[in-house]
């Protein structure tokens, strides 16, 4: 099977390196791909916003299918396109990718098939969204409607906190995402995500993780789009996941086919898990990143075919196995993320991966045949363990082998998850 995959952060390494080992693989392209996705696949220098460049591109090397990782492009319209061509593409339509592009969107949908969530009100204009507020009080939850690339959220726990977040969005401050407001009850409770594969009409439980949205330690600062992750949630218990598809995925796969926009992809449900059990928090419509990496690392299955299965809408007929041992990663970070940093600082040299550890490329190119740092996530530092524990043991060990003068890290990943070890 001739395989494109698009996309070149560290989550798309993670997928890179799986597909790669798929007997099932004959050809294996990626663009624009990192220097990690080249150890897998041919790298291709296609603009990825062009979706007639990428069919041309398909057409000539006679891909079969396409495998999209992040969001924009699908939010775009690029597997519609290449649908278009008949091609096999992971990933959804534009309009189902609505999920993901409008939290508006995604509430109205929670609404109509009964799906928990917090409840909420949408805005086109300032003061109505400030007498809500005022109405309601704190703790609320400010959103930008559109794609604001994490940025977008404020968990307000004062009405004035609230109120500001307000005026940021209508001033613009997320552009055209900000255009329209959603205000949502806060919920309390620990986040998990949740991953299921989807095929228009059947689903595939796939696995769960926890991020590290925050940049400090002890999970304080500012948000970013995550420094660490582990697989699985401990409080993901199968009463938990088995709630979550009934009362969430399942509810939300009918809506959507009756709606008339049949999902296929992935699903990745942040949840709360409050006292009244999973609440949909948002929904992506792509792997996390870094929970993907994770993911990956736990994945003893063929992925190629699961990913198939979910383009093809046979899921149905497939299964996935996972390893009981938990994977962890930690992100290396350009000095200054999420804020700004500095470009082109060397990576001078990273230690070689064993079996069940792995360094996963995100921000990283080749400058004269040198490694430097480009992005603002740079490196994701992977490892299993009988434990999360041992897990991140590992993953420190493997990270203090890297020499990079420019990337930091948390040193807590995984703490929650540790915490309850040790209990
Ligand atoms: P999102 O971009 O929707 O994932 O939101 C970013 C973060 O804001 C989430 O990971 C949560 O930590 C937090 N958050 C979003 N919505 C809520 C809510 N209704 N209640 C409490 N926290 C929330
Ligand atoms: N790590 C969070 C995300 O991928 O959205």
């Amino acid at each position: 099977m001739k395989v494109l995959l698009i996309g070149s952060g560290g989550r798309e390494h993670a997928l890179a390196w799986k597909l790669a080992q798929s007997p099932l693989m004959t050809e294996f392209y990626a663009a624009p791909g990192n220097p990690g996705i080249a150890e897998h696949a041919r790298l291709v220098s296609l603009k990825v916003e062009d979706h007639e460049a990428v069919a041309a591109f398909c057409a000539q090397k006679a891909i079969d299918f396409v495998v999209v990782g992040p969001e924009a492009p699908l939010v775009a319209g690029l597997a519609d396109r290449l649908r278009a061509d008949r091609l096999k593409v992971f990933g959804p339509s534009a309009a189902a990718a609505q999920l993901e592009g409008s939290k508006g969107f995604t509430k109205d949908i929670c609404a109509r098939y009964n799906i928990p969530t917090g409840a909420y009100r949408r805005f086109n204009n300032a003061p109505k969204a400030r007498a809500y507020i005022r109405e309601q009080g704190a703790p609320i939850v400010v959103k930008a409607d559109g794609l604001a690339a994490g940025k977008g959220v404020t968990v307000a726990m004062t009405v004035e906190e609230a109120l500001a977040a307000v005026d940021d969005c209508f001033e613009g401050a997320f552009g055209a995402a900000g255009a329209e407001v959603v205000i949502e009850a806060y919920l309390d409770g620990e986040e998990a995500s949740f991953f299921c594969l989807c095929d228009g009409s059947n689903a595939l439980a796939l696995a769960t993780a926890q991020d590290h949205k925050r940049v400090g330690e002890g999970d304080t600062g500012v948000n970013t789009g995550g420094m660490g992750a582990y697989s699985p949630a401990p409080v993901m218990t199968a009463e938990m996941i088995e709630r979550t598809m009934k009362e969430i995925i399942e509810p939300t796969i009918c809506g959507m086919a009756e709606s008339g926009y049949p999902f296929s992809g992935v699903f990745f449900a942040g949840l709360m898990i409050t006292a009244k059990g999973p609440e949909l928090i948002e929904y992506n419509v792509r792997f996390g990143d870094p929970e993907c990496q994770v993911l990956m690392m736990r994945l003893k299955s063929d992925l190629l075919p699961l990913l198939l299965a979910a383009a093809e809408g046979t899921l149905d007929k497939v299964t996935a196995e996972w390893s009981d041992d938990p994977a962890l990663t930690v992100v290396m970070a350009s000095k200054g993320y999420p804020g700004s940093y500095e470009k082109n600082t060397p990576i001078l040299s990273l230690p070689e991966a064993g079996d069940g550890a792995k360094v996963f490329h995100a921000g990283t190119s080749l400058k004269d045949g040198e490694l430097v740092a480009t992005g603002g996530r740079v490196l994701n530092v992977t490892a299993t363990g009988r434990s999360v524990g041992e897990a991140q043991s590992r993953a420190y060990a493997l990270l203090d082998k890297v020499e990079w003068e420019n990337g930091f890290c948390r040193r807590d990943i995984g703490w929650r998850a540790i915490e309850r070890e040790k209990a």
